[in-house]
């Protein structure tokens, strides 16, 4: 199985949210990285063929998504980054429901919501009305009914977004026993759920992949490029203004500054190993936009 992205773009008016992708997903999890703004939901939903793409297409298998119509809906789960709940459903109503719209047959449907509500530990509540659900308990139900159909493709806009720790952790067990032999594509702000789920990273800014390869893949690029530097509070102020800082440390009266740049800031700074938030600021500093 493949899905390929064929100079895929979209347009609103004269802004251009994805500009001119291409690349060939195959079974694995994908995470889309990249500020806010960059296209990642944009792309997502053409990637579901709820939106309509400016130019390029996407092929599943060598076939037209939106010519496929039910046959790609029919693989497909997608949890939207805006996710409409019911709140005077149920949880088990609410699956059951989009379990319908599915065209998934009752008894089926029955089991499968049970089974997906002991997997987002959400059994307990099933009776319970999802308006006196937490942010957290909701964001779990939208992943639950992404699964609903065991979809060979599964597409997650922020599904991380509200998780305490523990669910977080959770989530990633639940994804990696899922993904296998299926494409998963998710994405999130989250530096740190890329490096534990996902086997690759799309790095996107701008509307185009800066960056695609796996997290070790990835942070090589950062290699040499950060450096700890100790300095006092004043000179910690001076240099934030002038460099991207990714952390600042108090030790005793002084501050260890972890800086991402090209080459050393100065003589005393020492080389330090890189992570994946190093790229990520690299290519994000704060001081410029998406
Ligand atoms: N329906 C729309 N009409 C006009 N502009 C849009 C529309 N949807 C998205 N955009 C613009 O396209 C760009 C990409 O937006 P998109 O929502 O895809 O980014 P994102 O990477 O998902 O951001 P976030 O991390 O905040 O979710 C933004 O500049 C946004 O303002
Ligand atoms: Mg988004």
């Amino acid at each position: 199985m493949e899905l390929s992205l064929d100079r895929l773009t979209k347009h609103f008016g004269s802004k251009i949210a994805v500009d001119c992708v291409n690349t060939t997903l195959m079974p694995g999890v994908y995470g889309l990285l990249g500020a806010n703004g960059a296209g990642k939901t944009t792309l997502m939903r053409m990637l579901c063929a709820v939106l309509e793409a400016t130019s390029g297409e996407v092929l599943l298998d060598g076939k037209n998504i939106i010519d496929m119509g039910a046959e790609y809906r029919n693989i497909l789960g997608y949890l939207p980054q805006d996710f409409g709940y019911y709140p005077s459903y149920t949880a088990t109503e609410f699956l059951m429901y989009i379990a319908a719209l599915k065209g998934i047959q009752r008894e089926v449907a029955k089991k499968r919501v049970k089974e997906l509500l002991d997997m987002v530990d959400l059994s307990g509540v099933s009776f319970k009305k999802i308006k006196t659900f937490s942010g957290g308990m909701k964001q779990r139900i939208g992943i639950a009914q992404a699964l609903l159909n065991h979809p060979k493709v599964l597409i997650l806009d922020e599904p991380t977004a509200g998780l305490d720790p523990k669910e977080r952790v959770r989530f990633r067990n639940l994804l990696s026993d899922y993904a296998k032999d299926k494409i998963v594509i998710l994405s999130t702000h989250i530096v740190s759920d890329i490096e534990a789920i996902a086997d690759k990273v799309l790095l996107m800014k701008k509307g185009n992949f800066l960056l695609q390869g796996t997290v070790s893949e990835l942070v090589r690029k950062a290699e040499g490029k950060v450096w700890e530097l100790e300095v006092s509070p004043e000179e910690a102020r001076r240099w934030q203004a002038k460099v991207t800082v990714a952390n600042l440390r108090h030790e005793g009266d002084s501050i260890v500054l972890r800086i991402v740049a090209d080459s050393s800031p100065v003589e005393q700074a020492v080389p330090c190993e890189a992570s994946l938030e190093d790229l990520y600021l690299y290519h994000f500093p704060s001081k410029e936009g998406v």
